[in-house]
């Protein structure tokens, strides 16, 4: 029980990573707000956390709007008193060409995946400097590291959510608000469904050297880790959980290079 007693918020904990997430604090000690712009699957995601004997609140969010996430905080403290934990998971997909990306689509990915999360963790942030204490793990990429097909928005925006870590980490340490981000590489969850093909889905088992995608649980299992006391010391750093597709370089592999994958 590494996070008993503890109070978390988790936004786009609706499914996927997120939900994982919320199933991992739940199993160890945790109350969670399950927060989503799609209440309804907020709400039966607390059902099933409640079917593994938790407790979960859920909440709606659309972290892209301001006064939705003033409300959401308003709702949770009401409920729970506090936050110690928060999972800054909430975002969308990308996958244009650079040269086709719309000004529209760059500012609502910017919007949902930089400015959200950045108005999360200053709202909670804002909150636990009350308390002396806290956990943020913001969800990064591995798109905000490397320079991939059709990621110019997205992969900006997770490439300033690293940043932002860094950033935060320094100011909120005197307050005791230890600051981490996680960077996955493909994990298999709708987002990753809908937008890789049967070409990228090739493209990635070659270029991670453990030839799969990760699971929701495996994002999970490292946020238990920077949610709880085992990692007071790790401080304004990226985890990668990635197969080790940030690590590889030259892959001598017996299966042939697949195609470029179409956009
Ligand atoms: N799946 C991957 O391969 C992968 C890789 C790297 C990073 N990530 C990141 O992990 C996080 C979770 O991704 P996932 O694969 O579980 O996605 P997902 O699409 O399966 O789930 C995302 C959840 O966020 C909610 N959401 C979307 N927009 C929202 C908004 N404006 N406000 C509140 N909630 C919103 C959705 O309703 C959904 O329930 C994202 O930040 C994503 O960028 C995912």
């Amino acid at each position: 029980m590494r996070l008993a007693d503890k109070y978390a918020l988790i936004t786009g904990a609706g499914r996927g990573i997120g939900f994982a997430t919320a199933r991992a604090f739940v199993r160890e000690g945790a109350t969670v707000a399950i927060a989503d712009i799609d209440l309804e699957r907020a709400k039966s995601a607390v059902q099933g956390l409640e079917k593994l004997g938790g407790r979960g609140l859920a909440v709606h969010v659309d972290v892209a709007d301001p006064a939705s996430i003033d409300q959401m905080l308003r709702a949770i403290l009401d409920a729970f008193g506090r936050i110690d934990i928060l999972s800054n998971n909430a975002g969308v997909g990308g996958n244009t060409p650079f040269l086709e990306t719309t000004l529209a689509e760059w500012e609502l990915i910017l919007r949902t995946n930089l400015t959200g999360a950045f108005l999360v963790a200053q709202g909670v942030a804002r909150e636990m400097v009350k308390g002396g204490s806290g956990k943020i793990i913001n969800i990064a990429s591995l798109s905000g590291q490397r320079g991939g097909d059709g990621r110019a928005a997205y992969g900006a925006a997770k490439a300033g959510l690293e940043l932002l870590t860094k950033v935060m980490a320094v100011e909120l340490a005197p307050f005791g608000i230890n600051v981490n981000a996680i960077a996955p590489g493909p994990i298999d969850t709708e987002m990753a469904h809908l937008a890789h093909d049967e070409a990228t889905r090739a493209a990635y088992h070659y270029l991670v050297p453990m030839s799969r995608y990760g699971t929701p649980d495996e994002i999970a299992d490292a946020a238990v880790f920077l949610a709880s006391d085992e990692s007071r010391y790790v401080h304004g750093h990226t985890l990668n959980v990635d197969g080790g597709f940030q690590a590889a370089g030259l892959m001598y592999k017996t299966a042939a290079v697949p195609t470029r994958p179409s956009a």
